[in-house]
């Protein structure tokens, strides 16, 4: 496994439409196993392939609910409700903002056997996978933004990621 570099906002790999996996093949595994140690390492939550520089629609997820999800070529089947509440991105470092989305959704996607799952989410978890699958077609958080993005101080995210 290895870390790769994370795109920061300004980059236009970060506003581009991936492509689907046809299949997943060893550098897939490769690819997902590296994202997930990457989002560890940088203390994040969800992960998409364009955030390290790879425009294919897969995205990894471990919001600490004992399940580090790699979803392959996901879609969104179902979505209800509403939750209104603060988003912030690793290609966005230092910055949060005000983000309404579904409450919670079901997800279908492959996973690394190639087998198609449903997911469930609620709250955070509906939140990642709808800014993680959001990415996936070119989309950032800071577009869809309510009252515009803030600083957050760093020191009480590394202490909040702990
Ligand atoms: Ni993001």
């Amino acid at each position: 496994m290895a870390l790769r570099t994370i795109r920061i906002q300004g980059d236009p790999v970060l506003t581009k439409v991936c492509r689907p996996i046809p299949e997943v093949t060893d550098r897939i595994r490769t690819l997902a196993e590296d994202m997930l140690e990457t989002m560890y390492d940088a203390y994040g939550v969800g992960l998409a392939a364009p955030q390290v520089g790879i425009l294919k629609r897969i995205v990894v997820i471990d919001i600490g609910d004992d399940n580090a999800y790699t979803l392959i070529n996901p879609k969104i089947i179902e979505a209800d409700g509403e939750q209104t509440g603060e988003e912030g991105c690793l290609s966005l470092p230092g910055l949060q903002g005000t983000v309404t989305r579904p409450n919670h959704v079901i997800c279908e996607a492959y996973d690394e056997d190639m087998q198609l799952r449903q997911i469930e989410g609620e709250g955070l978890l509906a939140r990642a996978i709808c800014h993680e699958l959001d990415h996936l077609d070119g989309i950032l958080y800071k577009d869809k933004v309510e009252d515009g993005l803030y600083k957050v101080c760093l020191l009480y995210t590394s202490d909040a990621a702990d």
